[in-house]
């Protein structure tokens, strides 16, 4: 794996995972606000391991990620036929399936990948080939997915309204423009001069350093908060709306970002909308939330802060790095396919 320390990411430009001859770059989120580290990443163990430190994290970034590992993998396999070829990449797969069970994004790429591997025919190359171009295409389809959830997102927000957002559900952890600021994206595009809550979402603090991050970089008006100041805004009526992304949406509920549930509950009491916005990548419907694996995390992540310890040494912590919100307390789900109300709540065909 090959680090580049270099000028802010945003001016890049670049989206946030790009396939390059045989390299995978990505920018490194646990070192961001301060500091743009590309990773230049050549195997799928590289891969696995930057998804289990959260050098890249969030849902759809994870699904186009273990995509491209596997890609990494039929691409510099020394195979000499069909068979041991795939052996190489099944083994990838397995790998990338043990990093982080949540988002099931990761999943269903590996599976969508692995799908078209297996009825690919003729040589190596050609079924090399046909794993990168999946790949790449599930990347593609990604960026479309959230301009579009941005598209029918920006229709339920009024001019001026301000939005509270939890974690970050950004370009950052997407491949590009991310879900629920893609939503807050169009909306601002088309003049409606929102105004943005981010919350800090300890432990990992995806909202102070890279939600406000990249807000700023648009120029989007936004007030941090800490995530137990949630209860206050809403109190104060300072809050219209609330959008967030989302890990997995199963039959009756969203699996989101630990604090979402909370969120939730008192965005109910005050009678404050909440909007989930996710592609429908992220959608299981054949599951319920009782069978979800919610991640449970290193509780060094709650006991320090920034790598120093803030609590007394032996402290226990709990760190379920997700939660469940139950479809009684979501508004509606934004998806690429259009807004649908919960309760009618089936997987859309494609429009
Ligand atoms: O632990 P993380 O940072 O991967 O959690 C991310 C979230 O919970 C996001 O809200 C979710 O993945 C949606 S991202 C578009």
């Amino acid at each position: 794996m090959r680090n580049a320390d270099t000028e802010c990411w945003a001016m890049s430009r670049m989206r946030t995972i790009e396939w390059k001859d045989g390299r995978v770059i990505t920018i490194d989120q646990s070192k961001l606000p301060d500091r743009t580290v590309f990773l230049e990443m050549q195997n799928c163990h590289e891969v696995a391991s930057a998804i289990k430190e959260m050098k890249m994290r969030g849902a759809p970034l994870l699904g186009a990620a273990a995509a491209y590992g596997l890609a990494l993998s039929a691409y510099h396999s020394k195979a000499k036929n069909a068979s041991d070829l795939m052996n190489g990449v099944e083994k990838s797969a397995e790998t990338l399936r043990k990093t982080r069970p949540t988002a099931v994004n990761l999943f269903w790429a590996i599976d969508r990948v692995m799908q078209k591997a297996r009825k690919a025919t003729g040589d190596v190359k050609a079924i090399v080939k046909v794993i990168v171009d999946e790949a790449e295409r599930i990347a593609n389809e990604d960026v479309e997915a959230n301009h579009r959830i941005g598209e029918h997102g920006a229709k339920l927000i009024q001019q001026g309204d301000v939005i509270l957002t939890h974690c970050n559900a950004g370009s950052l952890a997407t491949v590009d423009y991310g879900t629920a600021l893609g939503v807050i994206r169009a909306a601002w595009k088309q003049g409606k001069g929102v105004k943005v809550f981010a919350t800090e979402t300890r432990p990992k603090l995806q909202g102070s350093r890279l939600t406000v991050y990249e807000l700023q970089q648009e120029g989007i008006p936004v007030t941090l908060i800490t995530d137990n100041m949630v209860g206050y805004v809403m109190s104060k009526g300072l809050v219209n709306k609330v959008v967030v992304g989302a890990d997995r949406i199963v039959r009756d509920a969203v699996i989101n970002k630990i604090g979402t549930y909370t969120i939730a509950v008192v965005a109910h009491e005050h009678r404050v909308p909440f909007y989930v916005a996710a592609p429908t990548s992220t959608f299981d419907l054949s599951s319920s939330a009782n069978e979800v694996v919610i991640e449970n995390r290193n509780p060094e992540e709650v006991t320090s802060f920034m790598a120093r310890r803030v609590a007394p040494n032996g402290a226990e912590a709990l760190n379920p790095a997700f939660d469940v919100t139950p479809m009684r307390y979501v508004t509606a789900v934004i998806a690429e396919t259009g807004v649908l109300s919960t309760t009618e709540f089936e997987r859309p065909t494609t429009t």
